[in-house]
This record gives structure tokens, C-alpha cells and sequence, in this order.
């Protein structure tokens, strides 16, 4: 292969993306890279943001704020100049632009522009992807430096296997796969967290960086909600429970995390 096409080719510019993508060496110690989150007081609790070319989970039930979560952390990207993309299994494109306006998000402005891409793909498309070893969306992801992608949700990719074996390996190719893209991304999983019954959703947990649990509790005549940071890899993270609010510009975490007394009422 002549030496141009060989700088070209998507396996050369993919190492390339990952080499810069995420580390930093000062005084002999590794420094991952951090990715704001774009959620307000949300970074100062995971020492700067999310790591760089990381799989992060956002678990919680219906309603829970999941999908707007996500949807955040790539509107952060957006406003530094990345290129993002929001794979959906469960969204039309249309309700969701339409719903994401409340927040003053023009959506469709960021992918006339070419910075946002919206997939509104079957999990069943998303297994013929891995068969394929990345297929159209890898050359998508490359060719226009995707740094952010949010899939939404791994729940309804993992429905695709019966087989446990199967599943976990499946989630690992994904996981992988985004890696090696040089992207970090946020998942999200539904899951009924309600307090102490939080179902471990074992092959997740174990193959993901970090795990953030929205909980959407009833308490007295509303419901309240409310975001723990369940496990970040390689992070000092805070172990504490913080409310969570919708503003009119997105989701915001409170300053000030729940007392333990309050936390142990709520069955946290
Ligand atoms: N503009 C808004 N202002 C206030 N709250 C809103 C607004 N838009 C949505 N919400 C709240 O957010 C919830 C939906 O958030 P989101 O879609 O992120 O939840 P989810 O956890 O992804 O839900 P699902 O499990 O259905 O996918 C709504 O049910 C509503 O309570
Ligand atoms: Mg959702």
C-alpha cells in the first residue's frame, strides 16, 4: 500500500484518534483526560468530569431523567466544538427534537451544521454493526470525529440475547468497540433503583467505567429525584446522595448532598 493511503486507512487514523485521545504523563503518573458532563455541580463530584474514552452508565427508572442526562453531556460537547452522536433505540427523532427545545436545545440547527448526529437505529442493526466489526456507523464516527456518543438504551440492545454468555459478551464488543472509536460515551439503563431494591444488573456493572444511578422517589405527595455516583473507575468519587432538579436549561444537582438521616428515610 503507497504511503499516503496507508495514513488513511480508518484502522491508522483510529489508532491516531486514540493515542491523542486520552492520556497525559506528569512526573511518571498517568493523568486521564476529564469530559465535563455539562450537568451543573455535577463534575466537582468526580474530580473534573468524566474519563476521557470512557463507558459511563446512567441507570434509573421510567422517567427518571436518563435520556435528558445524556442528552446534556453531549450539548457540553457541542459547546466546546465537538462532533457528537445520540444512537437511539427507543426516541423518534422528530417528539425528541421537538422535546429538547423546551431546554433551548435547536438540535436540528447542530445537525444542519454537521456537529450532531441522531441514529434512530433497531438493536437489531446495532448487533449486524458488531458482526460487522463497526460497519457504516464506524466509518461515520471516524470520518467526521465523533468525540461524544450517548446510546439510549443498552436495555433494549441487551433484550436482543437470550443467552447470558452471549449478552455480556455482546455489551463488551459495544464497549470496545466505542473505545477504540476514541469516544467516550453515556449509556443509559433502565433500571428499577427504587432505594434498597436496586437490581444489580451484573454484566453492565462489571463491564462499564462508571456507573450513575438516578433515583425518581415518591415522597409525601410528589416525587422527588435524586443522583448517586455508584462506582467511577480511576476517581475519588463522592459517596454521597445529592438531589437532582430540572431547570429550563436541563438537569442541575444540588450543592448540597442529602444528611444521612434524610438518605436512610428515603431507603438510600
Ligand atoms: N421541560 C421539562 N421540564 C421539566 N421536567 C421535564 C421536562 N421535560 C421532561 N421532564 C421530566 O423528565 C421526564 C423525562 O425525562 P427522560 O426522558 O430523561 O427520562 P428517562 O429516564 O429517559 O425516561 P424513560 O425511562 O421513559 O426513557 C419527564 O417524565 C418529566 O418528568
Ligand atoms: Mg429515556
Amino acid at each position: 500500500m503507497k504511503k499516503a493511503a496507508r495514513k488513511k486507512h480508518p484502522a491508522r487514523i483510529k489508532k491516531k484518534h486514540q493515542a491523542k485521545a486520552r492520556r497525559t504523563i506528569r512526573a511518571g503518573k498517568i493523568f486521564e483526560k476529564r469530559v465535563g458532563s455539562g450537568i451543573p455541580n455535577f463534575d466537582g463530584l468526580i474530580e473534573g468530569g468524566f474519563e476521557k474514552n470512557s463507558i459511563n452508565i446512567a441507570a434509573g427508572s421510567a422517567g427518571s431523567g436518563k435520556s435528558i442526562f445524556a442528552m446534556q453531556f453531549l450539548i457540553e460537547g457541542l459547546k466546546k466544538g465537538e462532533k457528537c452522536l445520540y444512537v437511539s433505540f427507543e426516541e423518534q427523532k422528530e417528539h425528541f427534537y421537538n422535546n429538547m427545545l423546551d431546554f433551548g436545545w435547536d438540535l436540528k440547527g447542530s445537525e444542519e451544521k454537521g456537529d450532531f448526529s441522531f441514529l434512530q437505529y433497531t438493536p437489531e442493526k446495532v448487533r449486524l454493526m458488531l458482526e460487522e466489526g463497526g460497519g457504516s456507523i464506524e466509518s461515520a464516527v471516524l470520518t467526521k470525529k465523533i468525540s461524544r456518543i450517548v446510546i439510549d438504551s443498552l436495555t433494549s440492545f441487551a433484550l436482543l440475547f437470550n443467552d447470558e454468555l452471549e449478552k455480556r459478551q455482546s455489551i463488551l464488543n459495544l464497549f470496545n468497540m466505542i473505545k477504540d472509536w476514541g469516544c467516550t460515551c453515556v449509556a443509559t439503563l433502565d433500571e428499577n433503583s427504587s432505594a434498597k431494591g436496586r437490581v444489580l444488573s451484573s454484566n453492565f456493572d462489571i463491564e462499564s467505567d462508571s456507573i450513575i444511578v438516578l433515583y425518581y422517589l415518591r415522597r409525601g405527595e410528589r416525587r422527588e429525584r435524586f443522583l448517586e455516583v455508584l462506582k467511577m473507575r480511576g476517581t475519588k468519587h463522592s459517596s454521597k446522595i445529592y438531589p437532582l432538579e430540572f431547570t429550563s436549561r436541563g438537569l442541575v444537582v444540588h450543592k448540597n448532598a442529602l444528611s444521612d438521616q434524610v438518605a436512610f428515610k428515603l431507603g438510600l
